[in-house]
């Protein structure tokens, strides 16, 4: 078996910024409100003619160049989001076109907020199985186009944008352990009910609002807790470290309360926790390797340094890996 690193970050930012004072002219809310139970000040929102893919490949675009590497040498391109351009075709084939990379296979990983830490696993394991050598890994969301700007209860935590980063098979071990789970009993607590086979678009469907996320935000912030923990916990275990050796902990970036709280479970000093959800809020998939660039970019990881990743999300999904820097 190989080993595998993380080799090049990029991100794609969009320029709209959507304050917590602009939310407070549209639902019954307010900036105290949102930053003392999220910690999110102002969350990104892509332009009307940018969708998924187009961020997705700005993000690609940067993390080959971080890389050294050309659209030719790309083995496989794996996209994880919940806000696909379209159903079919897969937004990796759409980005795997825009790059020219005529190698490659593409497909799309669904597993809400989770979807990179899933798509980390499944590229480390094509590599592991010598299928490929050069992977990219991009999660990408255009979260304002499914969120209800007439629901208070969650128009104020989701943001748009992406993050890539190239995966390559390597003598050094970087991908230490990457731990996953799944509970489809809890689809319901966080979904979007329309524009799949079961409510297709409608007059009616679109009338009953059905075309827009919906949670129960209270039960969804308790199973992150929790599933965030064990998971964080096993892939420690498996990559044979102590919780002390943790240099960074870099966390799905929903709400500070729940990384708080992660945090405070597992032990890790808050000065070893990175945070941007107070610029972005809630960008789903592309959270994680967002977060990831900017600390790669603001010297908070150093080469050799350990990370933990940790998601959870629509499904319910979740999900942490351990790496080495
Ligand atoms: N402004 C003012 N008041 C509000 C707002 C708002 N924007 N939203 C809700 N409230 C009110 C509610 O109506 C409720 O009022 P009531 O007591 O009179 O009924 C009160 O505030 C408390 O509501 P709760 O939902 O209990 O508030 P909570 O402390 O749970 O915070 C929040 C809500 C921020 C949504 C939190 O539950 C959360 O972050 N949940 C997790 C979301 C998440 O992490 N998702 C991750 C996965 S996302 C993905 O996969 C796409």
């Amino acid at each position: 078996m190989s080993d595998v690193r993380i080799v090049g970050t990029g991100i794609s930012i969009p320029q709209k910024i959507l304050s917590n004072a602009d939310l407070e002219k549209v639902v019954d809310t307010s900036d105290e409100w949102i930053r003392t139970r999220t910690g999110i000040a102002e969350r990104r929102i892509a332009a009307p003619d940018v969708a998924t893919s187009d961020m997705g490949y700005e993000a690609s675009v940067r993390a080959m160049h971080d890389a050294g590497i050309v659209s030719e040498d790309i083995d496989a391109i794996i996209v994880a989001t919940a806000t696909p351009d379209y159903l079919f075709p897969s937004t990796a084939c759409l980005i795997q076109s825009r790059l020219g990379a005529k190698r490659a296979f593409a497909f799309d990983i669904s597993a809400g907020c989770t979807g990179f830490v899933y798509a980390l696993k499944v590229g480390k394991a094509i590599i592991d199985a010598g299928n490929a050598e050069i992977l990219l890994l991009v999660g990408a969301e255009t979260m304002s186009r499914v969120t209800d700007y007439e629901d208070r209860t969650t128009c104020i935590l989701f943001g748009d944008g992406a993050g890539a980063v190239v995966l390559a098979k390597s003598e050094i071990p970087g991908i230490l352990s990457v731990s996953l789970g799944a509970d489809g009993d809890g689809w319901q607590l966080l979904y979007m009910p329309g524009g799949g086979s079961r409510i297709p678009a409608t007059e009616e469907s679109v009338r009953e609002r059905h075309h827009y996320l919906k949670m129960q935000g209270s039960n969804v912030f308790k199973e992150a807790v929790k599933a965030m923990e064990s998971a964080s916990i096993e892939a420690i275990r498996k990559a044979d470290i102590t919780p002390d050796e943790i240099d960074l902990f870099i966390s799905h970036q929903a709400n500070y309360r729940i990384m708080e709280a992660v945090r405070r479970r597992l032990d890790i000093p808050s000065e070893k926790v990175f945070m941007n959800v107070d610029r972005y809020g809630n960008t789903s998939s592309a959270s994680v390797p967002i977060a990831l660039e900017e600390a790669v970019r603001s010297g908070k990881i150093r080469r050799g340094d350990i990370i933990l990743f940790s998601a959870f999300g629509a499904g319910f999904t979740w999900g942490a890996a351990v790496v080495r820097w």
